[in-house]
């Protein structure tokens, strides 16, 4: 008989035998100061270690401290204007009103933080408030519901569930470049090799159509049967792809299509909705009038995770009916804490004409990033815009071919000196997540004129400085090159 082989005693023999555990950080060193060398092991050793690594060598990484709503500062006390935050920033950081309704939420009430399957008048607070501003728009939605969630993608994770459960069986139709998020079902709905690559099978069956393109659109109908398509997933705006608009009339006709093959249509408007791009939903100002609409990333005025999924009555009640109305739900949706924050938010955004203002703001922006794009052909490719959200198309900073990486890793970078130049150039922008090249800036809704046209004059500075795009590979010097290089290849 063979010996059997030696074990290591249980973790839990004898637990006075081991060392007592102590926490190796406490709160209170956090609010003393930040150690920025300790906040760079730590995320280097238990982090996303390579992310943190590539932002830190580029020197874009922070920590940052703000020093109003609109603005904060690096270590090096740089001062940056924020039109980062990937959209998700309506007023900036701790934006006062915000922050005051806040802390008199936690100093005056004694409602309990997770309602779940109890009552909260908060979250059904914010259910009215969001269900009247799409009904001003979009009044068939009068008796739409709503479903709340942490993220964007789980918006669009319950956006799926409602569709199926409602049109069972059949086909999903997203679009090219599109990015709905990247849990199992958004991320199947996000066609971009490099996400789902390693994760197939996906959830499907998805067919990806052209972006803009209707007559792909209806034939991708006809091919599958309109009886076998599901639903279409839809942004009104592309904004992960580089702030994509599709050709006028797109959205309409695609409505149009759908409502005559009884297909239903979901309006991701996690990026646009609710102010951003100048209007409370850009599908709705774009002739759509989808089943469901998923937002996120405004509702949570920078400060909160809350997402949140609107579907017409007969799609939200055929899903959640009866004692199966638990067949969908989540530990923290709804939570009071954010609908505090949620509900604020709407009223901030509505109190502080906040959608005209960011219509405004992103003529008077739009038109000043054209005019760089115009003076510097040699940096800009093409200047776009929607609102308080704008895309900086980079040309190329080196001609792939003569280099001995692939052309995708030639643009990631080019992207990323971009934003290490506005960086020194004191503005903080944001990666496009699924465009190659292009930055984006979206600075908060209620920002300052003065410094929104300080903002626009430091892009302005930034493009003065770097007028051709491979000049961005000066930005660096050769020791931040050998660092990039070992993390990247
Ligand atoms: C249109 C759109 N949908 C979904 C998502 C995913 O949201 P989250 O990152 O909160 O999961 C994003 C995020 O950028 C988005 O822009």
């Amino acid at each position: 008989m063979s010996a059997l082989p030696a074990r290591d005693p249980p973790v839990t023999a004898d637990p006075s035998a081991q060392a007592p555990l102590r926490l190796p950080v406490h709160s209170d060193e956090l609010f003393a100061d930040v150690d920025r060398a300790a906040t760079v092991a730590r995320e280097h050793a238990h982090g996303n270690r390579d992310l943190m690594g590539l932002v830190d060598v580029l020197g874009i990484g922070g920590p940052f401290r703000t020093v109003s709503p609109w603005a904060f500062e690096d270590e090096e006390r740089r001062h940056l204007i924020h039109a980062g935050g990937y959209a998700a920033v309506p007023f900036g950081e701790n934006y006062p009103p915000l922050v005051r309704t806040v802390e008199r939420y936690l100093a005056e009430t004694r409602d309990i933080g997770l309602p779940q399957s109890s009552l909260s008048a908060w979250r059904a607070a914010v259910e009215e408030n969001l269900v009247a501003i799409l009904a001003s728009v979009a009044p068939s939605h009068a008796r739409s519901r709503v479903f709340f969630s942490n993220s964007g993608a789980e918006a669009i994770e319950a956006a799926v569930k409602f569709v199926r459960f409602s049109r069972p069986g059949g086909t999903l139709i997203n679009f090219t470049r599109a990015y709905h998020g990247k849990t199992a079902a958004a991320l199947a709905l996000t066609p971009n090799e490099e996400y789902q690559a390693p994760f197939r099978p996906l959830f499907g069956p998805v067919r990806t159509v052209a972006y803009g393109d209707l007559d792909a659109f209806e034939a991708a109908v006809r091919e599958i049967g309109p009886d076998k398509v599901t639903a279409v997933v839809v942004e009104p705006i592309q904004g992960e792809a580089g702030v994509i608009r599709p050709p006028a009339g797109f959205l309409a006709g695609l409505g149009e299509l759908c409502k005559r093959h009884g297909i239903l249509v979901v309006a991701d408007e996690i990026q646009t909705g609710l102010g951003r791009t100048g209007h409370w939903f850009a599908s709705v100002a774009d002739g759509l009038d989808p089943d469901v609409i998923t937002l996120a990333k405004t509702l949570g005025g920078g400060m909160v995770p809350v997402a949140a999924t609107i579907a017409r009555e007969d799609v939200f009640q055929k899903m959640l009916p009866g004692v199966e109305s638990k067949r969908h739900s989540n530990t923290f949706g709804g939570a009071t804490l954010a609908m505090v924050v949620a509900l604020r938010s709407l009223e901030l955004i509505h109190e502080e004409g906040l959608v005209a203002k960011a219509r405004r703001d992103g003529e008077v922006g739009l038109a000043r990033l054209r005019e760089l794009a115009e003076r510097f052909p040699d940096l800009i490719v093409e200047a776009r815009g929607a609102g308080m959200l704008f895309a900086l198309q980079i040309r190329a900073v080196a001609p792939s071919r003569f280099l001995p990486v692939d052309a995708e890793l030639v643009d990631q970078v080019g992207a990323a000196l971009a934003l290490r130049a506005l960086h020194l150039g004191g503005v903080h922008g944001c990666y496009s997540i699924n465009a190659q090249r292009v930055v984006r800036l979206t600075p908060p809704l209620n920002l300052p004129e003065e410094l929104r046209d300080t903002l626009f004059d430091r892009v302005e500075a930034t493009a003065t400085a770097y007028p051709q795009s491979w000049r961005l590979l000066t930005t660096m010097s050769p020791a931040r090159w050998m660092r990039l290089a070992r993390l990247a290849l």
